[in-house]
């Protein structure tokens, strides 16, 4: 397995730019299966989560055509409706081809995606949700089977806020009999852009983005073209990479309104931030405060950048209080900061982090996606070489993040583990 290798103390400057967000990319590219023509779509990251979820929607009978950051599907004539164990335990997201499957096939049968890293992570509101729209669902021997005629319409609450839970029963929502209300629905960007490409292809949706949104389902949905938002969580984690560094660096192709409470953050924390239009220059030329953070569902401070802004509070001066609210376990990260010299004490679901003179490289090990940026990040500034092992996880959702790093400064490398 490959590994990366930082060696900390320069000080980033320059431009870059950030790719299309993985989080958005997955549920549209599943949306295809809505249809039966071609749908292209640009700006898809070139990532490993993407490459999964190409070879499930080939292996279901559509047809992929993938030319750089455009991708083309056709699901005209689907051959499937099975999404396997051994495809869906490599990428949980793969669960969102349950509800289009039974919406366009009237059967799905799809591995229980299991527990992460980070937590259990259930899915039975999106269960739940599938079963209210009028189908059956049985649970035998690790997977998910539900049947469904044809899908009616239903008012639909959900216990908690779940990003593709209300992106899987959005798009079976899209083609039931009647009118779908989700209520305590996902305001995320991604939620957002899935119903965009959804009202592309003819869905009726109103109210994405805030947290009741009604479906008025259509007989069919026709092929559509959409470009892939920016990747929010990219451009906050090199925004905290030049926070950290002391760094000016300027993200282009991001788009600041979905970075919001990242934003405010890191300028309480003494960080300058402009923006215009789809830039953002973040630059760092005074010593970085300690400011407290709680994880929220959007609008909210994300919790895919809680272990990025972990590494910054364990720099900063004084002491920073970091609570995690969305997921039982995330943090995982911790442990391999302290041992590059973080001083951080966990209790239940609270980080009290105290911010130290100076972190020192070591080997480390990757465990999540999010934790291994933050040890990318961490080995930016530690004194001496940081090894990242397992960086497989990395490659899940950072498109070159070396390459990317090494553009505004980085001393990072990937090397062959031996
Ligand atoms: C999405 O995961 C993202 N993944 C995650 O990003 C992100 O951390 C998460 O939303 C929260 O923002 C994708 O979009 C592909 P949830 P998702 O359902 O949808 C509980 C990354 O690093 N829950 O919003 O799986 C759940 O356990 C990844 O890019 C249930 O209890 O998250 C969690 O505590 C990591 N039952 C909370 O809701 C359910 O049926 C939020 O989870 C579903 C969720």
């Amino acid at each position: 397995m490959d590994k990366i290798v930082v060696e900390g103390g320069k000080r980033l400057t320059g431009t870059v730019a950030i790719s299309g967000a993985k989080n958005a990319a997955l549920p549209i590219l599943v949306s295809a299966l809505l249809t039966d023509g071609v749908c292209t779509f640009t700006n898809v990251p070139d990532l490993q989560d993407i490459r999964s979820i190409l070879l499930l929607l080939e292996s279901l009978g559509a047809r992929v055509v993938a030319d750089g950051h455009t991708i083309k599907i056709d699901a005209a004539t689907l051959a499937a409706s099975e999404a396997p164990y051994d495809l869906v335990r490599k990428m949980r997201a793969s669960i969102l081809v349950l509800c289009p499957l039974v919406a366009r096939l009237g059967h799905a049968r799809v591995s229980l995606p299991g527990g992460c890293a980070i937590g259990a992570r259930p899915i039975n509101l999106h269960l739940k949700g599938l079963e209210r729209l009028g189908a059956t669902i049985d649970i035998r021997h690790g997977y998910v089977e539900a049947r469904a005629h044809r899908l009616k319409g239903a008012d639909i609450y959900f216990d908690t806020v779940t990003v593709t839970g209300t992106e899987n029963i959005m798009m079976a929502a899209a083609l039931a009999d009647g009118v779908t209300v989700l209520r305590n629905a996902a305001r995320e960007p991604e939620v957002v852009a899935l119903a965009e490409v959804l009202m592309g292809m003819g869905a009726d949706i109103q109210g994405a983005g805030t947290s009741v949104v009604t479906i008025n389902g259509v007989e069919e949905l026709r092929p559509t073209t959409f470009e892939i938002i920016p990747d929010r969580i990219e451009a906050g984690t090199f925004m905290a990479a030049a926070a950290l560094t002391g760094g000016d660096v300027t993200l282009t192709h991001c788009q600041p309104d979905h970075l919001s409470a990242v934003s405010d953050k890191l300028q309480q924390a003494g960080v300058v931030i402009r923006s215009q239009g789809t830039s953002l220059r973040v630059t760092a030329d005074k010593a970085i405060a300690s400011v407290d953070v709680r994880t929220q569902t959007y609008p909210g401070f994300p919790t895919d950048m809680q272990a990025q802004f972990m590494v910054l509070m364990s720099c900063a001066e004084g002491q920073s209080i970091i609570k995690e609210t969305i997921f039982e376990n995330r943090f995982i990260h911790v442990s391999e900061l302290r041992r590059l010299g973080a001083d951080i004490t966990i209790s239940g679901d609270t980080a009290v982090v105290r911010g130290v003179k100076a972190l020192f490289g070591a080997p480390v090990m990757a465990s999540d996606l999010r934790a291994s940026a933050s040890l990318v990040l961490a080995g930016l500034v530690a004194e001496g070489l940081t090894e990242i092992n397992r960086v497989y996880h990395i490659d899940r959702g950072y498109e070159q993040i070396e390459e990317k790093m090494r553009q505004i400064g980085a001393a990072i490398w990937r090397e062959k583990a031996s």
